[in-house]
Formats: C-alpha cells, sequence, structure tokens
C-alpha cells in the first residue's frame, strides 16, 4: 500500500468525467487499498479516483462505519433534504454551505465486480452524492449557497 498525492482543486484531472471500469484487475486493487489508505491519512470520509489522479469510476467512503468500495456508482433513489456545511479534501479548510437529499440509494459493483445497493441518510448521503460528482468532474464548489469560508473546527468532515 502506497499514500498517493491529492490533487488540488485548479487540477485539471478534478475537471474530467470518468471511464467504467470493466474489471477488477490487480493494479484496481491496489488503486481502491491506496485510496482508503489515503483518505484515513488525511481524516477525510470519502475519496473519488480522480482526486489522486485517475479517471476512473471508483470511490471510498467511510463515515466511521467501515470502508465502502463503489465501482461505477450510480444514484437509482434520493428523498428529501438536507442543507449543511460541506469540505473537500481537494481544497483543504475550505467548506461552503450545499444542499443534498438526505437520503441517497447507490447501484454499484463490489470489488468482486458483484453488483449491490447501498443505503444512506445524512453524512452518507451527502458523501455518495459529492464522490459521484467527482466522478463527472464537478466540484462541491459549483453547487455552493453563499461563500466558501475558511473551516473553523479541525473535525469537519472533508470529502
Ligand atoms: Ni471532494
Amino acid at each position: 500500500m502506497a499514500l498517493r498525492t491529492i490533487r488540488q482543486m485548479g487540477d485539471e484531472v478534478l475537471t474530467k468525467k470518468c471511464r467504467e471500469i470493466k474489471e477488477v484487475t490487480p493494479r484496481i486493487k491496489e488503486l481502491i487499498e491506496d485510496m482508503l489508505e489515503t483518505m484515513y491519512e488525511a481524516n477525510g470520509v470519502g475519496l473519488a479516483a480522480p482526486q489522486v489522479g485517475i479517471l476512473k469510476r471508483l470511490v471510498v467512503i467511510d463515515i466511521g462505519e467501515g470502508p465502502i468500495v463503489l465501482i461505477n456508482p450510480v444514484i437509482v433513489e434520493t428523498d428529501g433534504s438536507q442543507t449543511g456545511e460541506e469540505g473537500c479534501l481537494s481544497l483543504p479548510g475550505k467548506s461552503g454551505v450545499v444542499t443534498r437529499p438526505n437520503y441517497v440509494k447507490v447501484r454499484a459493483y463490489d470489488e468482486d465486480m458483484q453488483q449491490y445497493e447501498i443505503e444512506g441518510t445524512e453524512l452518507l448521503a451527502r458523501a455518495f452524492c459529492h464522490e459521484i460528482d467527482h466522478l463527472d468532474g464537478h466540484m462541491y464548489v459549483e453547487k455552493v449557497e453563499g461563500e466558501l469560508h475558511d473551516v473553523v473546527y479541525e473535525e469537519e468532515e472533508e470529502v
């Protein structure tokens, strides 16, 4: 396992659309392990492959309940809304208010390329939306209501 460099906003790779993964090769397995390690090291709750410079539809998330690996994730259902602070490891030290669905169901593939569905509310729902946006070249700053501001306390989650 190895730490990867987290690309920062302004890097073109964060504006590109990612390609689907057709097969979980040893290189993809290594990428998943590296992304988890990189996310934990940065105290993030989510990381998308383009954030480490890889244009593939792959996301890792851990909101404190164990790692979630999403390959080729698609949002299939949403409900309600939540408005709250959001940050990103590709824009450290900043956050802004974003409205997201309060419930999100995602269909994705696991590391054995088995399709599964996973549901989340609150922070997990927010992380699903934020990370899947990264796969299409979008940053949360495009959705911020009002101004971006400096993070005022260290525990704020960055995805
Ligand atoms: Ni992010």
